[in-house]
């Protein structure tokens, strides 16, 4: 056995947005959530075993990461040494073709892909379903990331059952245009972001309450391929994610001006005629989720205010998988 995988994981976005832990050993969220996996942001990662290995190592886009970094990819490692029993030390080597902490879901292809190539230099042979709840403790947005299309992260009773269900391959004319306003790592990562929220702000339980209607009424909208439905829903929730954080003591916002700016330009858009809608992770990137038939026309008006460099079109994207020979960059 090599005890060396290559893998490729998509980020994804949520739709239904996971904001706050009710277990933060385990990651287990506050409410279930619904994302679309994106088929031009991923992380490529490679991992090896080896028993000559005194430590584990990580290397992110090409440079050694520091103790803190690699502290985390251990003790995510740890898990699957444990299932394996093995003490094997492991080089972790991972290519981001996404902005790293910046609110476009670094974290959910990274850990996505971490687990399938521990899964797989190990030989442990975990079912996706089982891998998900793996993924989810390095990061629960990449929980979501272990499958294409539109992707469930129910909730669960325990470590066990919290895991990932596909939904729909998202086959039909759907795609969103990413206006990646500001790229940089943010200030508040996610995980403290919604940790404060959890903590502090009065509006948190009503917005775990209104998740859980919005997450039977996507899937409804999904089932019934009602994209009209579909943008609303993500819009509302989004929105009223981002309306718990300004609740919070002290209070915090990932939005920037020219979140605001594409913001507007969707709404124009649908006044015109345009069915679009706007949802944002914890960064100022507006995602605007639209037909894939129309993001180009989409792009154009966002045009107005932003360059072309900072205007992605991607459409849905798959679950992870082996890289080919000829594509390990890494
Ligand atoms: P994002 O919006 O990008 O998901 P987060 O704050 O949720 O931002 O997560 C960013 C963190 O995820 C990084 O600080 C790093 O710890 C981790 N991360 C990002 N990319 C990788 C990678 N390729 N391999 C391992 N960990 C990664
Ligand atoms: C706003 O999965 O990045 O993107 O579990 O602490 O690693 P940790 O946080 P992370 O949070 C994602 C928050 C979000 C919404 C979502 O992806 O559902
Ligand atoms: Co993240």
């Amino acid at each position: 056995m090599s005890n060396q995988a290559y893998v490729r994981a998509h980020t994804n976005i949520a739709l239904i947005k996971y904001w706050g832990k009710r277990d933060e050993i385990d990651f287990l969220p506050m409410n279930s959530s619904l994302s679309m996996t994106l088929d031009k942001l991923y992380t490529d990662t490679m991992v090896v075993f080896d028993d000559s290995f005194a430590q584990d190592s990580f290397y992110l886009n090409g440079e050694k990461q520091g103790e803190k970094e690699t502290k985390k990819i251990s003790k995510f490692l740890d898990l699957f040494r444990e299932e394996k029993k093995t003490a094997m030390r492991a080089r972790v080597e991972s290519i981001n073709h996404v902005p790293t902490a910046a609110g476009l879901a670094s974290s959910a292809s990274a850990f996505a892909a971490l687990a399938g190539a521990a899964n797989l230099a190990l030989g442990l042979d975990l079912d996706p379903q089982r891998l998900s709840t793996f993924a989810r403790r390095g990061s629960g947005s990449a929980t979501r990331s272990i499958y294409g299309g539109f992707v469930e992260w129910d909730m669960g009773t325990c470590s066990d059952d919290s895991f990932a269900v596909p939904v729909d391959d998202a086959s039909w004319d759907i795609g969103m245009v990413i206006v990646a306003v500001n790229q940089k790592a943010k200030e508040v990562s996610s995980r403290i972001g919604m940790k404060r929220t959890v903590e502090t702000s009065p509006f948190y339980p009503a917005w775990v309450e209104s998740a859980k209607k919005d997450i039977q009424d996507i899937k409804a909208a999904i089932a019934a391929k009602d994209f009209i439905r579909l943008g609303e829903i993500t819009e509302a929730n989004g929105m009223k994610m981002h309306g718990t954080m300004l609740g919070a003591e002290p209070p915090f916002s990932y939005w920037e001006p020219d979140s605001i700016v594409a913001i507007k330009t969707a709404q124009t858009l649908r006044k015109q005629g345009i069915p679009c809608y706007v949802t944002m992770d914890a960064g100022p990137n507006v995602k605007v989720l639209c037909r894939l038939s129309q993001a180009e026309t989409i792009k154009q008006a966002l045009l107005e205010h932003f360059t072309e460099d900072k205007l992605i079109i991607t459409k849905p994207g798959k679950g992870i998988r082996e890289l080919t020979a000829a594509e390990r960059a890494v």
